[in-house]
């Protein structure tokens, strides 16, 4: 689920510092969400002064905003490389940067794009972080499997609630035509344990923590912004 709140000026300022690193030539993923989002309008007003790069939508969101700005795309599918992705998080522990994503059901395609890039970005406001991962975890499923996943996780000491659409009667229905779980299972504290148990079940197209793929966070703050590189 969304995290609610948030600062827009620290996610603004996180969102602008990660772009700044953005070169010519580079082939550039282009996250979801209202922080990635600021990243990606800086982005195309670097291209609208001359920048050459092309984007990496996760979504359909981030496609469009970057078609309103004007930014050259390519789409995943036809992507073998990436040089820099920018992302947000729902949550994530700087320590470590191991994150849960997937609050917009944007993960699958958020994970190929994060797991393609040289490296990986993830920009978020103080809100954010946390020592230990404890929101609940998004998982995208084949609608055929939401019950098994559903009593496979709760077999994991997890509660799984299908996420249900705000505004459309039913279930959210992500870019990928699926659906998704949301599982909370207190405080994770082995992510990557959890991560292979979740990608083991039949059915489960992608989960929404991801472990060992960021490279740096950019905590946005009330005056600056906060670098953290991440050795992995
Ligand atoms: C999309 O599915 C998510 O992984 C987002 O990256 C995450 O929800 C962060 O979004 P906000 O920046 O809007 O909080």
């Amino acid at each position: 689920m969304k995290t609610e709140g948030g600062n827009d000026d620290a996610k603004r300022r996180a969102g602008e510092a990660a772009a700044a690193a953005v070169e010519d030539g580079m082939i550039v993923g282009l996250g979801t969400g209202s922080t990635a989002a600021h990243a990606i309008r800086a982005i195309g007003r670097a291209v609208d002064s001359g920048l050459d790069v092309r984007g990496v939508p996760t979504s359909f969101a981030a496609r469009e905003l970057a078609r309103e700005h004007a930014i050259p795309l390519v789409p995943v599918a036809d992507t073998e490389q990436i040089d820099l992705a920018i992302d947000g998080a729902d949550q994530i522990v700087p320590a470590t940067g191991a994150c849960i994503k997937g609050g917009g059901a944007a993960h699958a395609r958020e994970k190929i794009v994060a797991a393609a890039a040289d490296r990986l970005s993830i920009v978020v406001d103080p809100s954010k972080t946390a020592d230990v991962l404890d929101r609940s975890v998004p998982i995208e499923v084949l609608p055929a499997a939401r019950t098994t996943v559903a009593a496979a996780v709760a077999a994991l000491d997890g509660e799984a609630t299908l996420r249900r659409a705000a505004h459309k009667d039913g279930p959210v229905v992500t870019d990928n035509g699926n659906l998704v779980l949301d599982c909370s299972f207190g405080p994770i504290d082995d992510p990557a344990a959890l991560a292979t148990e979740l990608a083991s079940l039949p059915g489960v197209l992608e989960h929404g923590l991801f472990v060992g793929l960021t490279d740096v966070i950019y905590v946005g703050t009330a005056t600056g912004v906060d670098r953290i590189e991440i050795d992995r």
